[in-house]
């Protein structure tokens, strides 16, 4: 997609109104959904999400081989979760879908798997609606969400539709939390919504690291989110520990994405691509 136009009709969906395009998209201010897109080799993205993602990648190489490993991650423990059980998703933060999003994996083991996807970016939203509208999938929903509005994401009368609360269910925040600064107060939104989840939940999590960025590059990708429209504030993996305080870190524990039960071979940058990412469960 190269220009506003063109998304508009892409979006022209035979199910009416829900699907067309919000006002809000501003293509003109580099979106993190549609850099991420990029990232992965997507389409839906516009130039200046592009030459934003370009600059980002010109400071390190190492960020496609981090968006990729993270995405494969997601995948490994969507899967594993299913494996352990687990039927039903909070997936906030979805992105724009692409190859193997979650309830594809989690419906691969239970047909019956529920997710609710939540993200705040238009275009990741229209285009999980599209997804979700053909035929095939089992129960998911998509809907508008910030991630710093806690209140409003346990309230919401769509997520219930889909997720029993009073069940066990997956938190999922994969590549989301660096997007919410201290100033919001990250580790108590993600207290909040697993105090609302019952014993037996999980949380898994992937988050971006400078831990392994060289200190004369450090905060220059920060830099470049600071015009987009969601600020980059990466965490040491002491700082991304203390996410899982009070839960059970299931096997490997807080790993950068590649070792999380990879499934091919090593590679030399896995020790040090820098999303930092674990699962645990809820006692
Ligand atoms: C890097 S993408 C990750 C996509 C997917 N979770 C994955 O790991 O492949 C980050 C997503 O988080 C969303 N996001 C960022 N800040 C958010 C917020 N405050 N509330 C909800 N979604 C947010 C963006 O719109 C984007 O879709």
């Amino acid at each position: 997609m190269t220009d506003h136009q063109s998304i508009s009709l892409d979006w022209m969906s035979p199910d009416g109104d829900e699907l067309r395009p919000p006002a809000d998209l501003r293509p003109e201010i580099p979106h993190p959904a549609r850099m991420y897109d990029y990232y992965l080799g997507g389409k839906d993205n516009f130039p200046a999400d592009r030459e934003a993602a370009e600059r980002v990648m010109a400071l390190s190489p190492m960020v496609r081989i981090s968006a990729l490993a993270n995405r494969a991650f997601l995948q490994r423990a969507v899967r594993h979760l299913a494996q352990q059980g687990v039927k039903q998703f909070l997936d906030i933060g979805t992105g724009i879908p692409t190859v193997g999003n979650t309830h594809e994996i989690a419906q691969q083991v239970h047909p019956d798997a529920r997710v609710a996807y939540l993200d705040n970016d238009p275009i990741a939203l229209v285009h999980g609606r599209a997804l979700l509208a053909g035929a095939g999938h089992g129960r998911a929903t998509v809907v508008h969400a910030d991630l710093r509005e806690p209140d409003a994401i346990l309230d919401n009368p769509e997520l219930h539709k889909v997720l029993d609360l009073g069940q066990p269910v997956a938190l999922l925040l994969f590549a989301i939390l660096h997007f919410i600064d201290d100033a919001d107060n990250p580790y108590g939104i993600v207290r909040q919504l697993l105090d609302a989840l019952p014993s037996g939940s999980y949380l898994a999590l992937s988050h971006g690291t400078s831990d392994f960025t060289p200190a004369a590059d450090q905060g220059k990708g920060a830099a470049i989110y600071r015009n987009a429209s969601a600020q980059l504030t990466t965490r040491s993996r002491e700082q991304v520990l203390r996410f899982f305080d009070g839960l059970e870190l299931m096997e490997p524990g807080l790993v950068t994405a590649p070792l999380w039960h990879p499934d091919q071979e090593p590679r030399e940058t896995d020790a040090t691509t820098g999303i930092w990412v674990g699962v645990a469960r809820k006692p």
